[in-house]
C-alpha cells in the first residue's frame, strides 16, 4: 500500500465541479482506509500549515455547489524554491503522504515541484477553460459554457426585439474553446478565438453583411476575452454596417453555478483514481481524458503537450452560421 495520510487542495481559478472532486477523494481516500487531509487556499494552505482532518460528513451537500470549499489561490511563493522547501517541510511535519491538486497547468507544475522533492502528488484537471494541454476535458467547462450559452440566449432575446448586433465576450484567456462550443450553440454570425488570426473585414463586416442580404436582423458575435478589444469591435462593427451594437462582457458569472451532470460525474470518478494511485504507489502523475476516457501521464510528459484546437468544428460553426 502506498500513501496512507492523504491530503487535497484547489489551485488557480475556481470551477465548478471542483467540490465533487473533493468530496469523491475524502469519500474515497476514507473508504480504503486513509486520513484524508484539506488544505486550504491551494499551495499557500501547505506553505502555511493551513491544514485540517476531513471526514465523511465534511463534504455533505456540496456536490451540487460551485466553487471550492477549500478556497484556492495562486501562490507565487509556491513558485520559489523557499516555499517549495517549507511545504515538504509542512508535508513531513503533519505526516501527509501525497497531495492531489485540482488546478491548472500552472498548478500541476507546482505539483511537480512538490513529487520531486520527495512528496507524491497526482493533478486533476480543473478549470473553466479547457486549457490544459494534456486533456481533452476539465472540469467546469461543461458549465461554464452552459451557463454562458443561457445568458446569451437571453441577450439574443433582446438583440432580437433592436435589430442589434450583439457583440459578447467569453473567458478563455489563451484558449477559444468556451467560444467555439458557446458560438456554436446560439448561432453566432462570427466567432473569434486566439487561436486563429481573423480578417476584421472578411471573418466580421462582410459576414454580417452578406446575412443581413440573406435575412438576418440581429446577429451575434462572440469572442474570447484573450482577444481583448471587445468594445472597439463592438464600435466600429456599428460604424462600419450601420447596426446598432452592445457590448456584454460575461465575466466571473461563468466560473460560478451548480456544475452540470458532466461535472459531476467526471470530477467524481478523477476523485476516485487519483484516491487509488496513491493508495497503490504511484505519483507525479495528472490525470486526463483522452477519447472521453481516463487515463494518467506523468507530470513532464503532460506539461509537454500543445493544447490543440478544433479547427474543423470551427470551419463547420462558420459554414451553418449564416
Ligand atoms: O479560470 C480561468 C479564467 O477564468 C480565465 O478565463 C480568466 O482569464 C481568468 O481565469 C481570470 O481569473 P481571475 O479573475 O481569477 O484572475
Amino acid at each position: 500500500m502506498g500513501s496512507k495520510t492523504i491530503s487535497v487542495l484547489t489551485s488557480g481559478g475556481d470551477a465548478p465541479g471542483m467540490n465533487a472532486a473533493i468530496r469523491s477523494i475524502v469519500r474515497a481516500g476514507i473508504g480504503q482506509g486513509m486520513r484524508v487531509l484539506g488544505i486550504r487556499r491551494g499551495y499557500n494552505g501547505l506553505i502555511n500549515g493551513d491544514v485540517f482532518e476531513m471526514n465523511l460528513r465534511s463534504v455533505s451537500d456540496i456536490i451540487h455547489r460551485g466553487g471550492t470549499i477549500l478556497y484556492t489561490a495562486r501562490s507565487p511563493e509556491f513558485r520559489t524554491e523557499q516555499g517549495v522547501a517549507k511545504a515538504v517541510e509542512v508535508c513531513k511535519d503533519i505526516g501527509i503522504d501525497g497531495v492531489i491538486v485540482i488546478g491548472g497547468d500552472g498548478s500541476f507544475r507546482g505539483a511537480r515541484a512538490l513529487s520531486n522533492a520527495g512528496i507524491p502528488c497526482i493533478g486533476i484537471p480543473g478549470t473553466i477553460d479547457n486549457d490544459i494541454s494534456c486533456s481533452e476535458y476539465t472540469i467546469g467547462f461543461d458549465t461554464a459554457m452552459n451557463t454562458a450559452m443561457e445568458m446569451i440566449d437571453r441577450i439574443r432575446d433582446t438583440a432580437q426585439s433592436h435589430d442589434r448586433c450583439s457583440v459578447v465576450e467569453v473567458m478563455g484567456r489563451r484558449c477559444g474553446d468556451i467560444a467555439l462550443h458557446t458560438g456554436i450553440a446560439v448561432g453566432a454570425t462570427a466567432i473569434l478565438v486566439p487561436e486563429v488570426k481573423y480578417d476584421f473585414d472578411k471573418d466580421i463586416i462582410e459576414r454580417i453583411r452578406f446575412t443581413q442580404k440573406i435575412g438576418k436582423k440581429h446577429f451575434i458575435i462572440i469572442a474570447a476575452e484573450g482577444l481583448g478589444k471587445i468594445n472597439e469591435i463592438t464600435a466600429e462593427i456599428q460604424k462600419r454596417t450601420g447596426i446598432e451594437s452592445r457590448t456584454t462582457i460575461l465575466g466571473h458569472v461563468q466560473r460560478g453555478g451548480s456544475p452540470t451532470l458532466r461535472d459531476r460525474v467526471v470530477a467524481s470518478e478523477m476523485g476516485c483514481r487519483a484516491v487509488n494511485m496513491l493508495y497503490n504507489g504511484q505519483g507525479n502523475k495528472v490525470i486526463a481524458v483522452k477519447n472521453d476516457k481516463l487515463i494518467d501521464y506523468d507530470i513532464s510528459e503532460a506539461l509537454s503537450f500543445k493544447k490543440k484546437f478544433d479547427i474543423n468544428l470551427y470551419n463547420e460553426a462558420l459554414k451553418i452560421s449564416i
